[in-house]
């Protein structure tokens, strides 16, 4: 027994701070179709629209503000006494900004900019531009340092080692539809890892335990037990 606690974070937690989820009613994304936005395709095709669309996302991030869940998880962080991953498909900075430490963003980060020639990362502007160079090789293919369908997430071998360290998987406001983060759980079970669900409506995945409600409530809540145990 590590103690080690694996949290794998969707777009729920941030949902109270005011970001969107991807799986509204509407079945779109902030107005669009999640494959005219957010795929290599759609950015081959017009990269003006997706520039554009994540130029909004970062300009709602930074005027959103962590909620009661990312600074309960920043707290569980602090005090356990074993490791918290934070893992998180979610490209805002509302878990660091809450006090985190170390997030693994699995999906990429709204804050950095990816150069898609030489792979050459920086810090991206509020606003970018399809005709910025690339601050190293000069090539204007910037693009945001989002990881789109059809491609790879980052850090699966951190994440691999994380999940090996914890005792406890949580799932938190996550769909649980996108792989590979879908399938976390069943790692976790073949690991004999106790698996748990956080999520306003529970997702239908296989859990030991599933805890329904905003995660503003919910979240505090655990850590709270969790920390007085
Ligand atoms: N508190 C807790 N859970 C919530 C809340 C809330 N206030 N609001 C919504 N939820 C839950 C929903 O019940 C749902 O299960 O959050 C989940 C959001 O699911 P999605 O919109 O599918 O988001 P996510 O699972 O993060 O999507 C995964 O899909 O489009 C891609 O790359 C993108 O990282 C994203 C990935």
């Amino acid at each position: 027994m590590t103690g080690g606690i694996f949290i794998l974070s969707g777009a729920g937690l941030s949902a109270e701070s005011g970001l969107k989820t991807f799986r509204a009613e509407d079945g779109l994304w902030e107005d669009h179709r999640v494959e005219d936005v957010a795929t290599p395709e759609a950015f081959a095709r017009d990269p003006e629209l997706v520039q554009t669309f994540y130029n909004m996302r970062r300009a709602q991030a930074a005027e959103a503000e962590p909620n009661a869940a990312h600074q309960a998880l920043a707290r569980l962080q602090a005090a356990h006494d074993a490791p918290v991953y934070l893992v998180t498909q979610n490209v805002d900075d509302l878990l660091e900004r809450g006090g985190a430490r170390d997030v693994i963003h699995m999906h990429g980060a709204l804050k950095d900019a990816l150069c898609a020639t030489c792979d050459h990362r920086w810090s991206a502007p509020m606003a970018m531009d399809v005709k910025d160079p690339c601050p190293s090789c000069g090539a204007p293919a910037t693009r945001p340092d989002i990881v789109w369908f059809g491609e790879i997430p980052y850090h699966m071998d951190t994440i691999q080692e994380a999940l090996e360290d914890s005792d406890l998987f949580v799932s938190i406001g996550t769909s649980g539809v996108v792989y590979p983060a879908a399938g976390f759980g069943q790692m976790a079970r073949q690991l004999g890892i106790r698996t748990m669900e956080l999520n306003l409506e529970a997702s239908g995945g296989r859990f030991d335990e599933v805890r329904e409600g905003l995660a503003s409530t919910v979240v505090p809540q655990w850590v709270d037990e969790v920390l007085s145990r």
